[in-house]
């Protein structure tokens, strides 16, 4: 990465006759705010939008870096100006070490190669299809929540990653990673706190080839994920009839001019790819779906109501929970104030300027869900929990660039039909059977790694839902 700060920053001023941004005080040390985001970074972001507005400017070690939370802002740099910022940030860099260079963390013309085949599956159609493996993975897994002797309470965070896992396996790549779960979710766990941590604390970070035992357990959880997507990619390559899924897709297709297969480094980044964005995310949401759904019991009760007048019993289908507006609603709101991919950056390329203020050429760009959905131009009483905010299940055009969970522009999640269908059956069905109360009052805290988790276990009771009263 270019090292803007501070000569860069000038010349931007000096070219584009833009002023600085504000910027909160920052200690004369190297890392400038670094520090400070460390030590929590959640509520870093949010007061400094709240104490310094809608651009603001950070001394990031060498770099410079703006929050940029306004929504016209954020459309800016993800959609309108997206050629000028790209992914050579510190947090790409290092998620890189762990993915390669597949769908999430690759650029340019051969990002758009990969997009291009793997789009397709993700259709319409082809997601509609995988409505059926959702609910039969949801009720295996409420199934196992009941069955006696019962195993109270449940711990539901560790519950949503491994179905959300069975099915972005089953869906996907047609494998059952039910024996790997357990491993898998271990290894993901350390390797995302990992990739934080290498991006605040650069000193750690130029010692991860020391012998330690943590180093140690970082090269054995990447060695793991290696080894599961290895054999994977193995199995199918054996296979006479392969399935009709995303991973024969990526098998199979070919360069347009020269003929030739993807090689099995970047097959198996790719797989990796949708190996974690395919699930992990989607489980955080669904954590904190639930969490929310034992907070607020007025707006649970509307979404069962509305569960039992479209399904009457019956399992939720792809078409069914296109009427499942309330359940819809609060899952959005669940990721309004709790969205997984909780920061999107970028680099700038060159030199531009937001709202008045220069972005030099070489900077870091932060735009983030967490923030700007906080707005309270566009949330008023940002943290209540309130789902009428998504009325109808859908985004009020004024909500269009200040919510958005999965991104926006070129780089919009490939999987967002995917994850809203998904996130909606589980909690819909979830709901039909079982009553999930937590165990403590208060919501544990927000963790901020890659992902947005539920800090530690989050423990629930479960009890069965009482058949329906047949009245009349
Ligand atoms: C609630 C669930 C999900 C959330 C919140 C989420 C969020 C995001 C966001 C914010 C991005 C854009 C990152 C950027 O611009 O730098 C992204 C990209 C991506 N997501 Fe998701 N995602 C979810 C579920 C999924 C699922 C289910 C899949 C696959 C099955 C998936 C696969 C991907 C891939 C491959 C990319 C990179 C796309 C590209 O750059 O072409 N995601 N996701």
């Amino acid at each position: 990465m270019e090292t803007p700060y501070p000569l860069n920053t000038f010349l931007a001023l000096w070219r584009s006759r833009a002023s600085l941004a504000p910027s909160p005080d920052a200690p004369r040390t190297f890392g400038g705010h670094m520090a400070a985001m460390r030590s929590g970074q959640l509520a870093f972001f949010t007061k400094a939008h709240r104490e310094h507005g809608d651009v603001v400017r950070f001394r990031f070690g060498w770099a410079t870096a703006h929050l940029v939370a306004h929504p016209d802002a954020v459309r800016h740099v993800l959609v309108d100006n997206a050629k000028n910022y790209d992914k050579q940030t510190p947090g790409f860099d290092k998620l890189r070490r762990i993915l390669g260079n597949g769908l999430l963390t690759s650029e340019g013309a051969f990002w758009l190669q990969q997009r291009r085949i793997a789009q397709p599956g993700f259709s319409r159609e082809r997601v509609a299809r995988f409505s059926k493996v959702m609910v039969e993975a949801t009720d295996e897994l409420v199934d196992s929540w009941l069955a006696p002797p019962r195993k109270e309470p449940v711990d539901v965070a560790a519950a949503m990653m491994f179905v959300t896992l069975r099915i972005a396996g089953l869906t996907l790549l047609s494998t059952d990673f039910t024996r790997e779960a357990r491993a898998v979710g271990e290894a993901l766990n350390l390797l995302l706190l990992q990739v934080q941590r290498a991006v605040f604390s650069p000193v750690q970070d130029m010692l991860r080839h020391l012998p330690t035992p943590h180093n140690r357990r970082v090269t054995e959880a990447m060695a793991e994920l290696r080894s599961i997507v290895r054999t994977t990619i193995e199995t199918r390559r054996k296979q006479q009839n392969r399935p009709d899924d995303l991973l024969t897709m990526l098998l199979e297709a070919r360069d347009e001019e020269t003929g030739q297969g993807m090689s099995d480094q970047q097959l198996g980044d790719e797989v990796l790819t949708i190996f974690l964005a395919g699930h992990e995310t989607t489980a955080n949401a669904l954590a904190w779906t639930l969490l929310l759904s034992s907070q607020h019991p007025g707006e649970v009760a509307k979404v069962t109501a509305e569960i039992e007048s479209v399904l009457g019993g019956e399992a939720p289908t792809a078409a069914s929970v296109q009427k499942l507006t309330r359940a819809r609603a609060f899952v959005m709101e669940a990721m309004r104030l709790y969205p997984p991919a909780w920061m999107i950056t970028r680099h700038a390329v060159n030199d531009d300027s937001i709202a008045g203020y220069a972005i030099p050429r070489g900077s870091l760009v932060f735009t983030s869900p967490y923030v700007t959905h906080r707005h309270p131009d566009y949330f008023p009483n940002p943290e209540g929990f309130n789902p009428e905010r998504f009325a109808e299940g859908t985004l009020s055009k004024e909500l269009r660039s200040a919510y958005f969970p999965f991104g926006m522009g070129p780089r919009l999640c490939i999987g967002q039909s995917f994850a809203m269908m998904e996130a909606v059956l589980i909690f819909a069905r979830i709901l039909q059977r079982v009553t999930l109360s937590r165990i403590s009052g208060e919501l544990p805290r927000a963790q901020p790694s890659v992902t947005l988790r539920p800090a530690g276990p989050v423990l629930m009771d479960v009890s069965p839902v009482q058949p329906r009263r047949v009245t009349g």
